[in-house]
């Protein structure tokens, strides 16, 4: 009995014991883990006001410094409070520099279109006096030959009167054109839309045509009987069948026709100009809009034609928001067509 109460007191010792051991392990793990998680909490609550703080100041710091940067993209006078609602909940850093690259090629293009219009201005005034220069010097040469004596020679004067005042009517049409270009060029020109009757329209150019149609001996017809109502400045359409006409006149052949045709597309209308004259070579087809451009000098002078109709037929139906093309073949005949708004 003895030894039974021996073995129990020894058991129990033995457990008192392990749970000593244990509670003052786990008590000792406890407080090492407390002495660190404080510290931890302390430097983490400092780590993140430091970085509000620093995030704050840095931001204000950027913005300070890129103010002159804006300033200069926009042009303008900027506060301090504008610039950070503009960023704000954004990165400024990467916003700043997108928006300086999407500047930056905004920059360059607009360059590139300046230097454009430096070498377009140059060349255009280059072919303006080069334009002017033939006929004031032929006009020169014949008055010169009157006042040298030929105003008393019944055989010339009356002649080169009317040479002279042919080049006087050239360099009317000349500065005529040149003013409709830089007016249309500025948009300076207004449209004036009114419905009004296609088919009539040409079909009475066509009458007024018909005297130097017949003198190249060119046919000209308008193939619709019905009419066709649009919505366009008929004072500048009717300049755009008047140049379209007169070139397939000037640029026919003897014996030759041209055919006004119209193609319905639905809201719209297709107005074709379709002669078999001589024709426009391939290289010289998508040149024969710009200014001054002719494909055979000589003819076109000679016809007193200024290569500035076909810019100003471009323009004005541009003007209109509309599209105007080309087809042709050299020594078949050429086609112009462009559309119109259907008065509905
Ligand atoms: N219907 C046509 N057939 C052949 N060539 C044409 C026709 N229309 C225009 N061209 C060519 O395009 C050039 C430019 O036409 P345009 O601008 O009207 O000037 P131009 O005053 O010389 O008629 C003409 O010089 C001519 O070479
Ligand atoms: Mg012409």
């Amino acid at each position: 009995m003895a030894v039974k109460v021996k073995s129990i007191n020894l058991a129990s010792l033995s457990i008192s014991v392990v749970t000593f051991i244990l509670t003052y392990a786990i008590l000792i793990v406890i407080d090492t883990a407390l002495g660190y998680i404080m510290p931890a909490f302390i430097a983490l609550i400092l780590a993140f006001v430091t970085y509000a703080v620093s995030h704050f100041m840095i931001r204000k710091f950027v913005i300070y410094r890129i103010k002159p940067i804006y300033q200069m993209m926009l042009e303008r006078n900027m506060s301090m409070g504008e610039l950070e609602s503009r960023f704000a909940g954004t990165d400024v850093i990467s916003d700043v520099s997108d928006e300086l690259a999407s500047w930056a090629e905004k920059k360059s293009a607009e360059i590139y279109r300046l230097k454009e219009m430096e070498t377009y201005r140059k060349e255009f005034l280059g072919n303006v006096s080069h334009e002017l220069k033939t006929p004031l010097f032929t006009l020169q040469g014949y008055i010169l030959t009157l006042l040298d004596g030929g105003l008393n020679d019944p055989g010339i004067n009356v002649r080169y009167l009317e040479k002279a005042n042919k080049n006087v009517e050239r360099l009317i049409a000349i500065v005529k054109d040149l003013e409709d270009i830089s007016k249309l060029e500025m948009k300076i020109m207004n449209l004036n839309r009114e419905q009004f009757d296609i088919v009539a329209l040409c079909k009475d150019i066509v009458d007024s045509l018909s005297e130097q149609a017949k003198a190249y001996q060119v046919t000209l017809k308008v193939t619709s009987e019905l009419p066709i109502d649009v919505f366009a400045d008929k004072v500048r359409i009717e300049q755009v069948m008047t140049n379209l006409l007169v070139n397939s006149i000037k640029y026919g052949k003897p014996g030759g026709m041209t055919k006004v045709k119209f193609v319905d597309m639905f809201d719209k209308v297709m107005v074709e100009v379709e002669d078999n004259g001589i024709g426009i070579s391939k290289e010289n087809l998508p040149r024969v809009f710009e200014r001054f451009f002719r494909a055979d000098k000589s003819r076109s002078r000679e016809e007193g034609g200024t290569g500035l109709g076909l810019a100003i037929v471009k323009h004005i139906i541009e003007a209109h928001k509309e599209k105007i093309n080309v087809r042709s073949e050299l020594g078949k005949g050429t086609v112009f067509s462009f559309t119109l708004n259907k008065y509905l």
